[in-house]
């Protein structure tokens, strides 16, 4: 298993190009199962997670074509299962994403319900729901979720969802767009990657409206076509990167970004004390740090409040601010996993339940560290940037499912980082 090697204490400078959001181009490549025409994503990023969903597009027996590293152009025109497998489900869940394509325009869908996870238990509950509510039947099969829709086709209508859920609102957005009459969605989840699906179906043919607020409407169609279409920026690769300028008291800036996408992230850290400045609509400047910087409480909140998907890299940070950080997840019961690998590194965290008490500043020294998770893996590199000598990350797999080249990209900025493998790793611990 391959491990980073970092050497911390090194300030990042310079420029950074930033890549198409993940949490983007799982959707859309999913919403590429609607048509029989040819859908071209681009800006998909190259991370793990994209070459599984890829897979099990494969696997369904769409044709996916790849002109250009971060292009795809997929033809799902001779569909014959309509199944995403335990093998694919257990590793990525975003495969459930394939559940509201398949049975809208097959009527059929089987997808292994997945399992829970590092981060919490995840059901998805809240999208079965939502799909009997649109006429289909639901039932578990040995391990797998089986939806039929009867004589077909899906019925639209009126669906609430009790707690926010950005695959579930995705997954019945691209459900309801061929099913037949009119769906509303309620409470519906508003994060950027949502108005970015809501924009592809819509090229496609779709009729959707009110992507982005907490109620959307849509139109239900007979068919939806080809479409063309560039995935958003990652606003979580954004974050992680400004705060790698502060953890480092470094000076970054970061292009093809969409600032208005992390408004909560930005003013939480200027609060903090770092100095970002908004230079253009797809560029920003990150300065760090004149001044020492200070304890800001967080709590987590669907879009477009904090993100969750941000809150194990802010609390690294924590760990190089003056006086005590509270941090509240509200999300997921079970993030706080990176806690511990950072007490490991000198940081002084307290955790009682969904609230981690950071109390800094505290010297961070380098050490033997296992990353749990996405997230987590990046608050680990981030520290790692920050600590006296050398730390070694093992399980870094997780990184790779959702950070481009991060190694890459963070050494042209000037950390001192390798992936070793583990005999290599082996060497650098004797
Ligand atoms: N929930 C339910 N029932 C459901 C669906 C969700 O109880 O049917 C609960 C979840 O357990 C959780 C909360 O509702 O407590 C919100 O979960 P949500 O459904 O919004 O999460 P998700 O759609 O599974 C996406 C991202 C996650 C991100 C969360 C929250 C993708 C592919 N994944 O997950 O991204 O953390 O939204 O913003 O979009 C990551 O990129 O590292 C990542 C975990």
């Amino acid at each position: 298993m391959d491990k980073f090697l970092i050497r911390g204490g090194r300030p990042l400078k310079g420029t950074i190009k930033i890549s198409g959001a993940k949490n983007s181009a799982l959707p859309c490549l999913a919403a590429t199962l609607l048509t029989s025409e040819t859908v071209t994503l681009h800006n998909v990023p190259y991370v793990k997670d994209l070459i599984t969903q890829r897979r099990l597009l494969e696997d369904l027996g769409a044709t996916v074509l790849t002109p250009e590293l971060h292009t795809h152009k997929v033809k799902a025109a001779n569909i014959e299962i309509y199944e995403a497998p335990y093998e694919l489900v257990k590793t990525m869940r975003a495969s459930v994403l394939a559940l509201g394509p398949l049975l809208a325009r097959f009527g059929q869908a089987k997808v292994s319900l997945p399992g829970g996870c590092a981060i919490g238990t995840r059901p998805i509950d809240l999208h079965l729901k939502a799909f009997e509510q649109l006429g289909a039947t639901v039932s578990l099969e040995a391990g797998d979720v089986v939806a039929r829709a009867p004589k077909g086709k899906l019925i639209g209508a009126e669906t609430f969802f009790e707690k926010v859920s950005v695959t579930g609102t995705e997954n019945v957005m691209m459900a309801a767009s061929l099913a037949k009459g009119k769906t509303t969605i309620h409470n519906a989840a508003r994060e950027p990657e949502i108005e970015d699906l809501a924009e592809l179906l819509n090229k496609m043919g779709a009729k959707i409206r009110g992507a982005g607020t907490e109620t959307i409407t849509i139109e239900g169609v007979n068919d939806l076509g080809e479409a063309e279409h560039t995935i958003i920026p990652d606003r979580i690769e954004t974050g992680t990167f400004i705060v790698a300028a502060a953890i480092t008291n470094g000076e970054l800036e970061i292009k093809n970004c969409q600032p208005k996408h992390l408004e909560a992230v930005i003013e939480k850290l200027r609060e903090v004390g770092v100095e970002i400045k908004v230079v253009d609509e797809t560029t920003l400047s990150v300065k760090c740090c004149e001044k020492d910087l200070q304890s800001k409480d967080v709590t987590t909140e669907p879009h477009p409040l904090f993100p969750t998907d941000m809150q194990a890299q802010y609390m690294a940070l924590m760990t190089q601010a003056e006086g005590a950080s509270t941090i509240v997840e509200t999300i997921f019961e079970n993030r706080f996993m990176h806690a511990s690998e950072l007490v490991r590194m000198g940081a002084d965290i307290s955790i009682s339940g969904n609230t981690a008490i950071v109390k800094g500043k505290t010297k961070l020294t380098g050490a033997p560290i296992l990353a749990s998770d996405l997230r987590a893996s990046a608050s680990l590199v981030l520290a790692g940037l920050a600590a006296e000598g050398e730390t070694l990350i093992d399980r870094v797999y997780h990184i790779d499912r959702g950070y481009e080249n991060i190694v890459k990209k963070l050494r042209n900025l000037g950390a001192d980082i390798e992936r070793v493998t583990s005999e290599m790793a082996e060497t650098v611990k004797n």
